[in-house]
């Protein structure tokens, strides 16, 4: 029996790594592989759940979005962000969750003591990753999310599935970022960073010194926006630790089995070692 992580490009990716330490050490007879997909194949990765040929899937970039018409029925957190990372066979349904916001949060409350209520949030990117995040941060009742990306409309269309919540959304200019004298935290949630070479134009003149920048990416370790942001002063945190809090619910609910705090710091360390 096999779990797998999808997506284009995925080579990257560390999943295996932390699911397959996490299943050996709960005796779990099952492998975690990654597998490089195009659009034309997610449908019968779905129909092999279906089969439980397969017994659950991340999903990853670009496809949070793009899978949902292939499942059968999606959680709540799907309803709400219109993203799924997490698949699985629930009572014969192929089901969609998304995971990636509550990891996020967790990472940050963890890693940073960030408290999120009544912050100001500045986010770069308006993809499946962007709305998983945001779910979580208005249940977290953030006071503002500034919001910028580089395909104007979708940073609209963004603007309008939320338009229902007490956040305030506004738009913000690109390509040169510019966050708020207000901005307590800078999310770069695209995927903007991966190669060599992507710098986000982040103006920081009306930053403040306690601002605090996260990059979702994990590979590399630092993107150079995250390195350039780090030598002007700023508080900086990279992906690897929202990586294996979404990977923790996942597994959750995958096996119900709920991961201890060790579990995470080992599967941490084996990470950060790794690459
Ligand atoms: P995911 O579902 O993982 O978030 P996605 O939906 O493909 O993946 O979103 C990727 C995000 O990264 C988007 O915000 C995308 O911007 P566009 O909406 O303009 O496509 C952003 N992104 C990807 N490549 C980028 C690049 N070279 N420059 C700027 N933004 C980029």
């Amino acid at each position: 029996m096999k779990v797998l992580v999808i997506g284009k490009p995925i080579k990257h990716s560390l999943s295996p790594l932390i699911h397959n330490f996490w299943m050996k050490k709960y005796n779990l007879d099952l492998t975690y592989s990654k597998m490089e997909v195009e659009e034309s194949g997610l449908s019968s990765i779905i129909d092999d759940i279906r089969k439980k040929k397969i017994i659950g899937v991340n999903v990853t970039l670009p496809y949070k979005k793009k899978i949902i018409r292939f499942l059968d029925d999606v959680s709540q957190s799907v309803k709400d962000s219109g993203a799924v990372n997490t698949i699985f066979l629930k009572k014969g349904k192929v089901t969609g969750e998304n995971t990636d916001g509550r990891g996020f949060v967790r990472s940050m409350e963890k890693d940073m003591q960030i408290k999120f209520k009544n912050k100001s949030v500045y986010i770069i990117g308006a993809g499946g990753a962007s709305y998983g995040i945001i779910t979580e941060l208005i249940k977290k009742q953030v006071k503002v999310i500034d919001i910028t990306n580089r395909t104007q409309k979708k940073t609209d269309d963004l603007i309008d599935y939320f338009k229902q919540t007490n956040v305030e959304f506004n738009n913000s200019t690109w390509p040169e970022l510019k966050p708020k004298s207000h901005t307590d935290i800078i999310i770069n949630t695209s995927s903007f960073g991966m190669k060599k070479g992507e710098l986000l134009k982040i103006n920081c003149s009306n930053l403040r010194s306690k601002t605090i920048f996260s990059d979702i990416i994990y590979n590399p370790k630092e993107t150079e926006t995250k390195k350039f942001l780090k030598e002007k002063g700023y508080k900086t945190i990279n992906g690897l630790g929202m990586l294996i809090e979404q990977a923790a619910v996942s597994f959750n609910l995958w096996f119900n089995i709920s991961l201890t705090e060790k579990d995470i710091k080992e599967v941490r360390e084996i990470c950060e070692a790794s690459y």
